[in-house]
């Protein structure tokens, strides 16, 4: 099954490529980065010096400073799975009457989605500045094993609140920072958390309702056909049923875009649905994947030498499950949905 294997190692590429932006784009010191250098490295004196630069430059771009590249790829993706959708899935979903209704729940989510995007781009995640740090100071207290009074943040040139970082993409310190989002052009902090949960639950339920729409139309089409019943001659000459891998493979020739658009949108959402819950997850013990990073040691200045002044080199690795900022369930919701505001305390 040669289109089959070709398709696996596709998937798999883009999966590949898809968890690392992920995984590594809010980080100084990449794989892909590390990855790149060493080629850089190899294939160095055989390139031209302006292309070398011009490659490091856009490597630079992409990751490391504010761009709107990933909104853009986002909107692009959008548009592609939209019109597949609206051009071939919803005429053919209307000849084997399904609802209006229900082939329109998609639109909706469309709508909700790109609201919630846009509130992940535009909102401020809780910029802290010379002038209103005194307020953020109290917020949260530090908890002398992640964060420690008297830390200040060497560019913005003020002490560090507890749960702050300096984003060395956005270069500002961040209230209860998370981490920074290529796909928002963001970092995520303690007020567009909120936003970017629901942002990514409303994805999560696009790329499964049209999946699910999608799926259940080729499922009918595969039963209309009576293919569970049919059979080919080997090359022995032999009658064999046709298997499923034989009806993949017809529809797959048959309805190649629709194939591979339902193939993309189960891919993304796992992805993203693992991604949600651990964000969820998250949220529920109050803690943000900045300090969930730290308290397993992962970013450590011996292998992360660009690592940010207030990085601890050696967290004693946190496995007693108990979380400092943690207030209860509801509390830490609540806290997420409605952000504490700065306190100005007179004492201490
Ligand atoms: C601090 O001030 C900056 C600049 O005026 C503003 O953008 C930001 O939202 C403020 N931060 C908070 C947490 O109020
Ligand atoms: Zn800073
Ligand atoms: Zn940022």
């Amino acid at each position: 099954m040669d289109f089959l294997t070709l398709f696996a190692i596709y998937v798999l590429v883009v999966l590949t490529c898809i968890a690392l932006v992920c995984k590594y784009s809010g980080q100084q010191q990449t794989p892909l980065t590390t990855l790149f250098n060493f080629l850089a490295k190899v294939v160095g004196p055989f390139t031209p010096k302006c292309l070398q630069r011009f490659s490091q430059w856009s490597l630079h771009r992409l990751f490391h400073e504010r761009n709107n590249m990933f909104i853009y790829l986002h909107i692009l993706l959008e548009v592609a799975v939209y019109a597949e959708y609206t051009y071939e899935v919803f005429g053919f979903c209307r000849e084997m009457d399904t609802t209006l209704t229900s082939l329109s729940v998609p639109y909706i989510l469309l709508a909700i989605k790109t609201f919630f995007f846009y509130l992940c781009i535009k909102r401020d995640p809780g910029t802290v500045t010379k002038s209103n740090v005194s307020g953020q100071l109290h917020i949260y207290k530090y908890d002398r094993r992640l964060f420690h009074p008297g830390v200040t943040c060497p560019t913005c040139q003020f002490l560090k609140p507890a749960r702050s970082k300096h984003c060395s993409v956005c270069n500002r310190c961040v209230q209860r920072f998370d981490h920074h989002c290529v796909w928002v052009n963001n970092c995520i902090g303690g007020r567009n958390t909120r936003y970017f949960l629901l942002y990514m639950f409303s994805v999560c339920a696009m790329a499964g309702d049209i999946a699910l729409l999608t799926g259940d139309m080729l499922l009918h089409l595969v039963l209309q056909s009576g293919f569970l019943m049919a059979s080919y001659i080997d090359e022995h000459g032999q009658k064999q049923p046709a298997g499923p891998l034989f009806i993949v493979q017809h529809l797959f020739l048959t309805f190649p875009r629709i194939v591979f658009m339902l193939g993309f949108l189960v891919f993304v959402f796992f992805l993203l649905a693992g991604y949600a819950l651990f964000h969820s997850y998250l949220v529920l013990v109050n803690q943000t994947s900045n300090e969930w990073y730290k308290s397993r040691g992962y970013s450590c200045q011996h292998c992360h030498p660009t690592a940010t002044a207030d990085h601890l080199c050696n967290p004693a690795p946190d496995r007693s499950k108990t979380y400092f900022y943690s207030r209860g369930l509801l509390k830490n919701l609540g806290e997420i949905f409605f952000p504490p505001q700065a306190v100005h305390k007179k004492d201490n």
